[in-house]
């Protein structure tokens, strides 16, 4: 996922917001002794504890034991029960003998029937007790103990709370007319709308038949096969198909009124048409970025690269489903400025995408790479500076995401333990940027660039469509560098495993942070009683992520105190920003400073978009001052149904309102 971190927002509609954000997960273990609905062969739910290859702490599924390597979806999407129903077959691959069942996870699903497809016979199976945060355990006695391969069919029913899934009413999006579907399955919420081995150590395939309203526009993290086909009664059958094997937290939907423009050669932007001009301008430097990913990290596998531009309660500031990233409107700056966004959605093209982590604890894998290569991408753009500047501020969201965390805090580490912990719970930017960190320090000691990029073009074509974790990682550095002293010194232990911030912090300073160091002292020295020379003109000369990396050092001062916030709103005028990255941080600096004044405005901005990076200080914030806690907290009940499930889940852990 995106972000600086990407936890992110949603879109104004009326005032024309903008913003972004990331997040990421870690998981948890299941409880050791799940309940069996009904008697079978096989009772315990083993897989969790037992350490067993592939070992994720975070699925039921036994791929190891028989492995699925295709899922064909038939789907009937439902927007007045909420409801997606039909069919998935799996193609189930068998990896050792004497195994009898094919374990799967759901969540909140209606199985209706499995069968297999040779005989037509119908299989037994048996859906678990459910566990919160795992959900339910399904096993399915296979039809026989000696193929090597079987399709299994499931006739099932998502539930209208499915996790992964958010349906808007008309009045929720920005066109008013129609309804949305739209989906998040990363980290663990592929499982409430597929009966599937939700792991990513396990990769496959997938097609999808997909029947839909026929005035609405369906797409898939897939290639689309022809033109949907009318059938009766105003519906109309969308084919997808996804050759390339993925982890199931990729698969993706989203159906809605969408129309489309052309970025480049193998790239569109989709959204309602109220963005879509506005997004097409955002994002014409797409295929610019691609090609440049390429350059870097070798050819781009997927065929064709498309956006689509959510509605504003989309959690996150992109996630990376293959053929498809899914970004938040909260991006449209109306300057560009936001879109690293973009380049760090196109580097999971790679990073992630094609290497996966092997389990939720080893995300750094994931995103700490993905950082690494977005600023790649950047400093070969816009140069090296350009890098740094990058790295800087991220440093700093980390030193700020531990603060929050508390420094001995376990999910501070890089490697981390997600026994019994959900990925939702977890989630930080610190394998974000505890990874990059790691990354570029790994760089600095191998010899720069130079040395380092070709290393890291060879690592992505030796584990290339596998999943892996840290260690097949520090095996291959250590077989391409041999001969490396400086790399041998590597303290692994600390570096994974310990709490708080990196043992050894690069300095990235350069000429554009002193910029902004350079204002913020001029307001923090400023005396009240002499006379003010602030103007509009200060902000001329910084860009916009300046001008955001300004607000982000004077959040580390003391509170300034209300009269010079009158004073900035009245140069700046912020609580218009278009940007909102630039509004976030200024709302923030207006809380800390107690402006009674500004909390409609705090409100108005965590309702009018949902993206968690901005959402969840927003709301911290203001819990944290007596004076706004009561309207927080009213607030938040008042709008959380429109709000995505992973964002209102974490939001009211953070409001106190669930055990943490
Ligand atoms: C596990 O089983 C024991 C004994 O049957 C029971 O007391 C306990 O509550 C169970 N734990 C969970 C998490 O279900
Ligand atoms: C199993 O399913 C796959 C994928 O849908 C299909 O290509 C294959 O022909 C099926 N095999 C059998 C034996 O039905
Ligand atoms: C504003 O005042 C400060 C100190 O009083 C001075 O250093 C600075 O050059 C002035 N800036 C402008 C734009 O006049
Ligand atoms: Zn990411």
């Amino acid at each position: 996922m995106f972000g600086n971190i990407v936890l992110e927002c949603m879109i104004i509609v009326l005032v024309g917001f903008k913003f972004a954000a990331q997040i990421a997960s870690n998981f948890p273990q299941l409880p050791p002794n799940t309940s069996v609905k009904t008697g079978s062969a096989r009772s315990s739910c083993i897989k969790m504890g037992d350490g067993l290859s592939p070992g994720d702490p975070n699925s039921y599924s036994n791929p190891d034991e028989v492995a699925v390597s295709n899922l064909n979806l038939i789907w009937k999407i439902d927007f007045q029960k909420k409801i997606i129903s039909g069919k998935v077959t799996l193609t189930a691959n068998r990896k050792k003998g004497g195994v009898r069942n094919l374990i799967l996870d759901s969540s909140d699903l209606k199985i209706l029937e499995v069968k297999d497809d040779e005989s037509g016979n119908n299989l037994d199976f048996e859906v678990h007790a459910p566990d919160p945060k795992f959900g339910s355990k399904i096993e399915i006695t296979l039809p026989n103990l000696e193929s090597e391969r079987y399709n299994i069919t499931i006739a099932y029913e998502t539930s209208p709370k499915a996790s992964a899934l958010q349906w808007l009413d008309p009045e929720q999006t920005a066109g008013k007319k129609h309804p949305y579907l739209f989906s998040q399955c990363q980290a663990i919420h592929c499982r409430s709308i597929i009966p599937c081995q939700d792991t990513p150590s396990s990769k496959t395939t997938y097609s999808a038949e997909v029947t839909a309203p026929s005035d609405l526009v369906v797409l898939m993290s897939a290639i689309r096969q022809g033109e949907p086909a009318d059938v009766p009664e105003a519906w109309k059958v969308h084919r997808f198909q996804q050759k390339v094997p993925m982890p199931t937290y990729l698969i993706a939907i989203a159906v809605g009124a969408l129309e489309s423009r052309k970025l480049g050669p193998r790239s569109h932007v989709w959204s309602e048409k109220e963005y879509v001009d506005e997004s097409a301008k955002e994002f014409s430097e797409t295929e610019l970025m691609l090609s440049t990913a390429e350059s870097i990290c070798g050819p781009y596998v997927w065929g064709i690269y498309d956006l689509l531009v959510l509605p504003p309660s989309f959690p996150y500031g992109g996630m990376e489903n293959p053929c498809l990233t899914f970004v938040t409107p909260t991006v449209l700056a109306g300057d560009r400025s936001l879109a690293d966004v973009i380049a760090h959605e196109i580097a999971h093209s790679w990073t992630g995408n094609l290497i996966t982590n092997r389990n939720f604890e080893h995300f750094w894998l994931n995103e700490g790479f993905t950082m690494f290569v977005e600023r790649k991408i950047l400093g070969s753009m816009h140069g090296k500076e350009a890098r740094l500047f990058s790295a800087f501020r991220g440093l700093k969201d980390l030193s700020d995401a531990i603060k929050t965390l508390g420094d001995n805090n376990p999910l501070t580490q890089l490697v981390v333990d997600l026994k019994n912990l959900s990925p939702d719970d977890s989630f930080s930017t610190v394998p974000y940027e505890k990874g990059h960190t790691f990354l570029y320090y790994l760089e600095e000691l191998a010899g720069g660039p130079e040395k380092f990029d070709p290393f890291l073009k060879d690592y992505l074509d030796k584990y290339k469509y596998k999943s892996i974790d840290t260690d097949d990682f520090k095996k291959y550095l250590y077989e391409y560098f041999p001969e490396n002293e400086a790399l041998k010194k590597v303290d692994w232990e600390k570096w994974l495993r310990s709490p708080g911030m990196p043992p050894v912090l690069p300095d990235y300073s350069t000429s554009l942070d002193k910029a902004c160091a350079s204002l913020k002292n001029r307001w923090v020295e400023w005396s009240r009683d002499g006379t003010s020379n602030f103007s509009i003109n200060d902000l001329k000369s910084l860009s916009a992520l300046q001008i955001q990396e300004f607000l982000t050092q004077l959040l580390l001062e003391n509170p300034l105190s209300i009269s010079k916030l009158e004073a900035m709103q009245k140069a700046y005028d912020f609580d218009n920003a278009k940007n909102c990255e630039i509004h976030f941080r200024w709302l923030r600096l207006c809380i800390k400073g107690q402006w009674s004044e500004k909390i409609p405005l705090a409100l108005k901005f965590v309702t009018q978009q949902g993206r968690m990076k901005y959402v969840r200080p927003i709301y911290r914030d203001l819990y944290g001052w007596e004076e706004a806690r009561l309207k927080a907290v009213e607030n938040f009940k008042a709008h959380r149904k429109e709000m995505m499930f992973v964002a209102a889940y974490v939001v009211a852990k953070d409001l106190h309102l669930e055990e943490k």
